[in-house]
């Protein structure tokens, strides 16, 4: 029997820790470059912040340029503007070969970029099941495929992949989202298990009900209810979603992947 695992197993690259900062764990993404899909507000907009405040280069992406630049300005250090729609292959295919071109290279992927489309199955028209499933599932599949590339030849890789509570528990009127949601969770745990010899970690986040444009249609009245039904009894930020991403893209999270985070204040249990 080897009396030691050196050469065997991977050995862990454990963080720096800063013994003048008394314990405190502070997460250092400097060196590292960052995509975020649908960063220019609500919660990719956090994540892009996060990773920025953390050090990071970050790409702020979004349909329309102008706004994704205005957000990169207002970034800290390294951050450009880029346009995309996620929901066009050509497009995501594009736009990574343009951010390695000007980042460098993209180590940190995070398919953030999503919407609704809802209703009722009976009313629900082929064309609103497509434009959800092509944005937030087809969408992370062409961005993961383009960017593991040189993750791969890198050996160093984080996709985080914004999933949502009601793929794991359904929801009615949102058939179309569940499903591309759900999709996108068996997408992070084949792509955590396909790249993990790799050094490429895949997990995904589950947000619960989070204040943004995304909820900003629900009455008073409908706020009141669902935060009753909330253990921690308030609806998420956009903070608490990106403080998660910024964990899972540090380097205190290197022997955690193919998980689902579930950020939702105890919702779902
Ligand atoms: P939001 O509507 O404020 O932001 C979504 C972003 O995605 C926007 O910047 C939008 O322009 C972009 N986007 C949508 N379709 C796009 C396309 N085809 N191409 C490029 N960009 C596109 O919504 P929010 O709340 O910030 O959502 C972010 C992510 O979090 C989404 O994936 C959403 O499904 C997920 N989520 C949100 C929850 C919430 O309660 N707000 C709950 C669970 C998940």
């Amino acid at each position: 029997m080897p009396t030691s695992t050196a050469g065997l197993l991977r050995q862990p690259p454990v963080p720096e820790s800063d013994s003048s900062a008394g314990g405190v764990v502070r997460i250092d993404l400097s060196g590292r470059s960052a995509l975020v899909t649908g960063s220019t507000r609500g919660i990719g907009r956090s994540i892009a912040e996060t990773l920025a405040g953390c050090g990071a280069k970050v790409a702020v992406v979004g349909r329309d340029r102008t706004r994704a630049d205005d957000v990169a300005k207002q970034l800290p250090g390294t951050a450009k503007g880029f346009a995309c729609d996620v929901s066009d292959v050509a497009s995501v295919t594009k736009l990574v070969e343009e951010v390695e071109k000007e980042l460098g290279t993209v180590d940190i992927l995070v398919n953030n970029a999503g919407l609704t489309r809802d209703n009722l199955l009976m009313r629900l028209k082929d064309d609103d099941w497509n434009a959800v499933i092509d944005a937030n599932l087809r969408g992370a599949f062409v961005a993961i495929r383009a960017a593991t590339r040189g993750m791969m030849k890198r050996r160093w890789g984080r996709v985080i992949n914004i999933a949502s509570i009601v793929g794991i528990v359904g929801n009615k009127g949102q058939a179309n989202y569940a499903a591309s949601k759900a999709g996108l969770i068996g997408l992070t745990k084949s792509v955590a298990k396909e790249l993990a010899s790799r050094n490429i970690l895949a997990n995904a986040v589950a947000p619960g009900f989070i204040e943004t444009d995304m909820t900003a249609a629900m009455t008073p009245e409908a706020r009141t209810t669902l935060a009753q039904q909330i253990p921690l009894e308030r609806l998420g930020t956009p903070n608490d979603i990106a403080g998660v991403v910024g964990f899972l893209a540090s380097e205190y999270a290197t022997y955690i992947t193919g998980q689902v985070f579930v950020v939702d204040g105890g919702m779902v249990m």
